[in-house]
């Protein structure tokens, strides 16, 4: 597997998450496939149902959409990352990475905090980015993100929106006003769950919230907005 990350040590460790990755689909789409059946239009992503069955599984961002998240970061050059949705930390290695060699760069410090709800996965997470060789730039915190994203430690650059849909516009009432002038937000599947998206993408495309926005079309549509002053 290779990404944009030019680091063979990280890319070692994706290639292994994307193996064990691939070993779920099959269940998934069994799961999905069985749910499409019963008519609904598509799944429910507030579903408790589709929440436990999740629970253990990577659901990770697509790893064009990380090679993307990795590129705005060192545009940014970014310091200090969110990212709401860590699983077992695939997208938080490359965002890690991106801080890595803004700081190598530039100098000065960074960091990437992650916020996992399930304990286990926060741990394997942890893990993982160590072996990847990132860990003195990674702070994952266990909990709800509703809380534990409260004090991010000072501005920040970069926020990526990849959870649970109904909890997407709270964390970003939480973490918007940290977000620095020229921030960027990026946030999944807006497209596939428009809907269910409503309450978030009111806020970040109207401009009178302080926001420009634009979405991709990238698989399942992902929203690109920048904090404006
Ligand atoms: C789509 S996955 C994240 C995938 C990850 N970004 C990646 O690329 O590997 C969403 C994760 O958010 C976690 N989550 C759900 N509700 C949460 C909450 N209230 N606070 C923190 N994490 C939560 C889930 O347990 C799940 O692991």
């Amino acid at each position: 597997m290779k990404s944009v990350l030019c680091d063979p040590r990280a890319d070692a460790v994706l290639a292994r998450l994307d193996e064990e990755a691939r070993r779920q689909n099959a269940d998934m789409r069994r799961y999905y496939d069985a749910k499409k059946q019963q008519a609904t239009r598509h799944t429910d992503p507030a579903s408790r149902v589709d929440m436990d069955f999740v629970r253990d599984k990577f659901v990770a961002l697509d790893p064009e959409k990380c090679d993307l998240c990795y590129m705005l970061c060192r545009s940014l050059k970014a310091r200090r990352v969110v990212e709401f949705g860590t699983s077992f930390g695939v997208s938080t290695i490359y965002l890690a990475a991106a801080v890595r060699d803004t700081v190598r760069e530039h100098g000065g410090d960074g960091v990437v905090i992650g916020t996992e709800i399930e304990p286990t996965k926060a741990s394997v997470a942890k893990a993982n980015v160590a072996d990847a060789g990132l860990a003195d730039f990674v702070d994952v915190r266990v909990g709800d993100a509703r809380e534990t994203l409260k004090q991010a430690g000072g501005p920040v650059d970069f926020l990526l929106l990849d959870s649970w849909i109904p909890l997407v516009r709270p964390v970003i009432d939480v973490v918007g006003p940290q977000l620095r002038v020229g921030a960027m937000v990026v946030c999944d599947n807006v497209q596939l769950y428009e809907r269910e998206y409503a309450a978030y993408t009111a806020l970040v495309r109207d401009p009178k919230n302080g926001f420009r926005s634009v979405m991709l079309s990238h698989e399942g549509g992902l929203e690109i907005s920048i904090k404006l002053g």
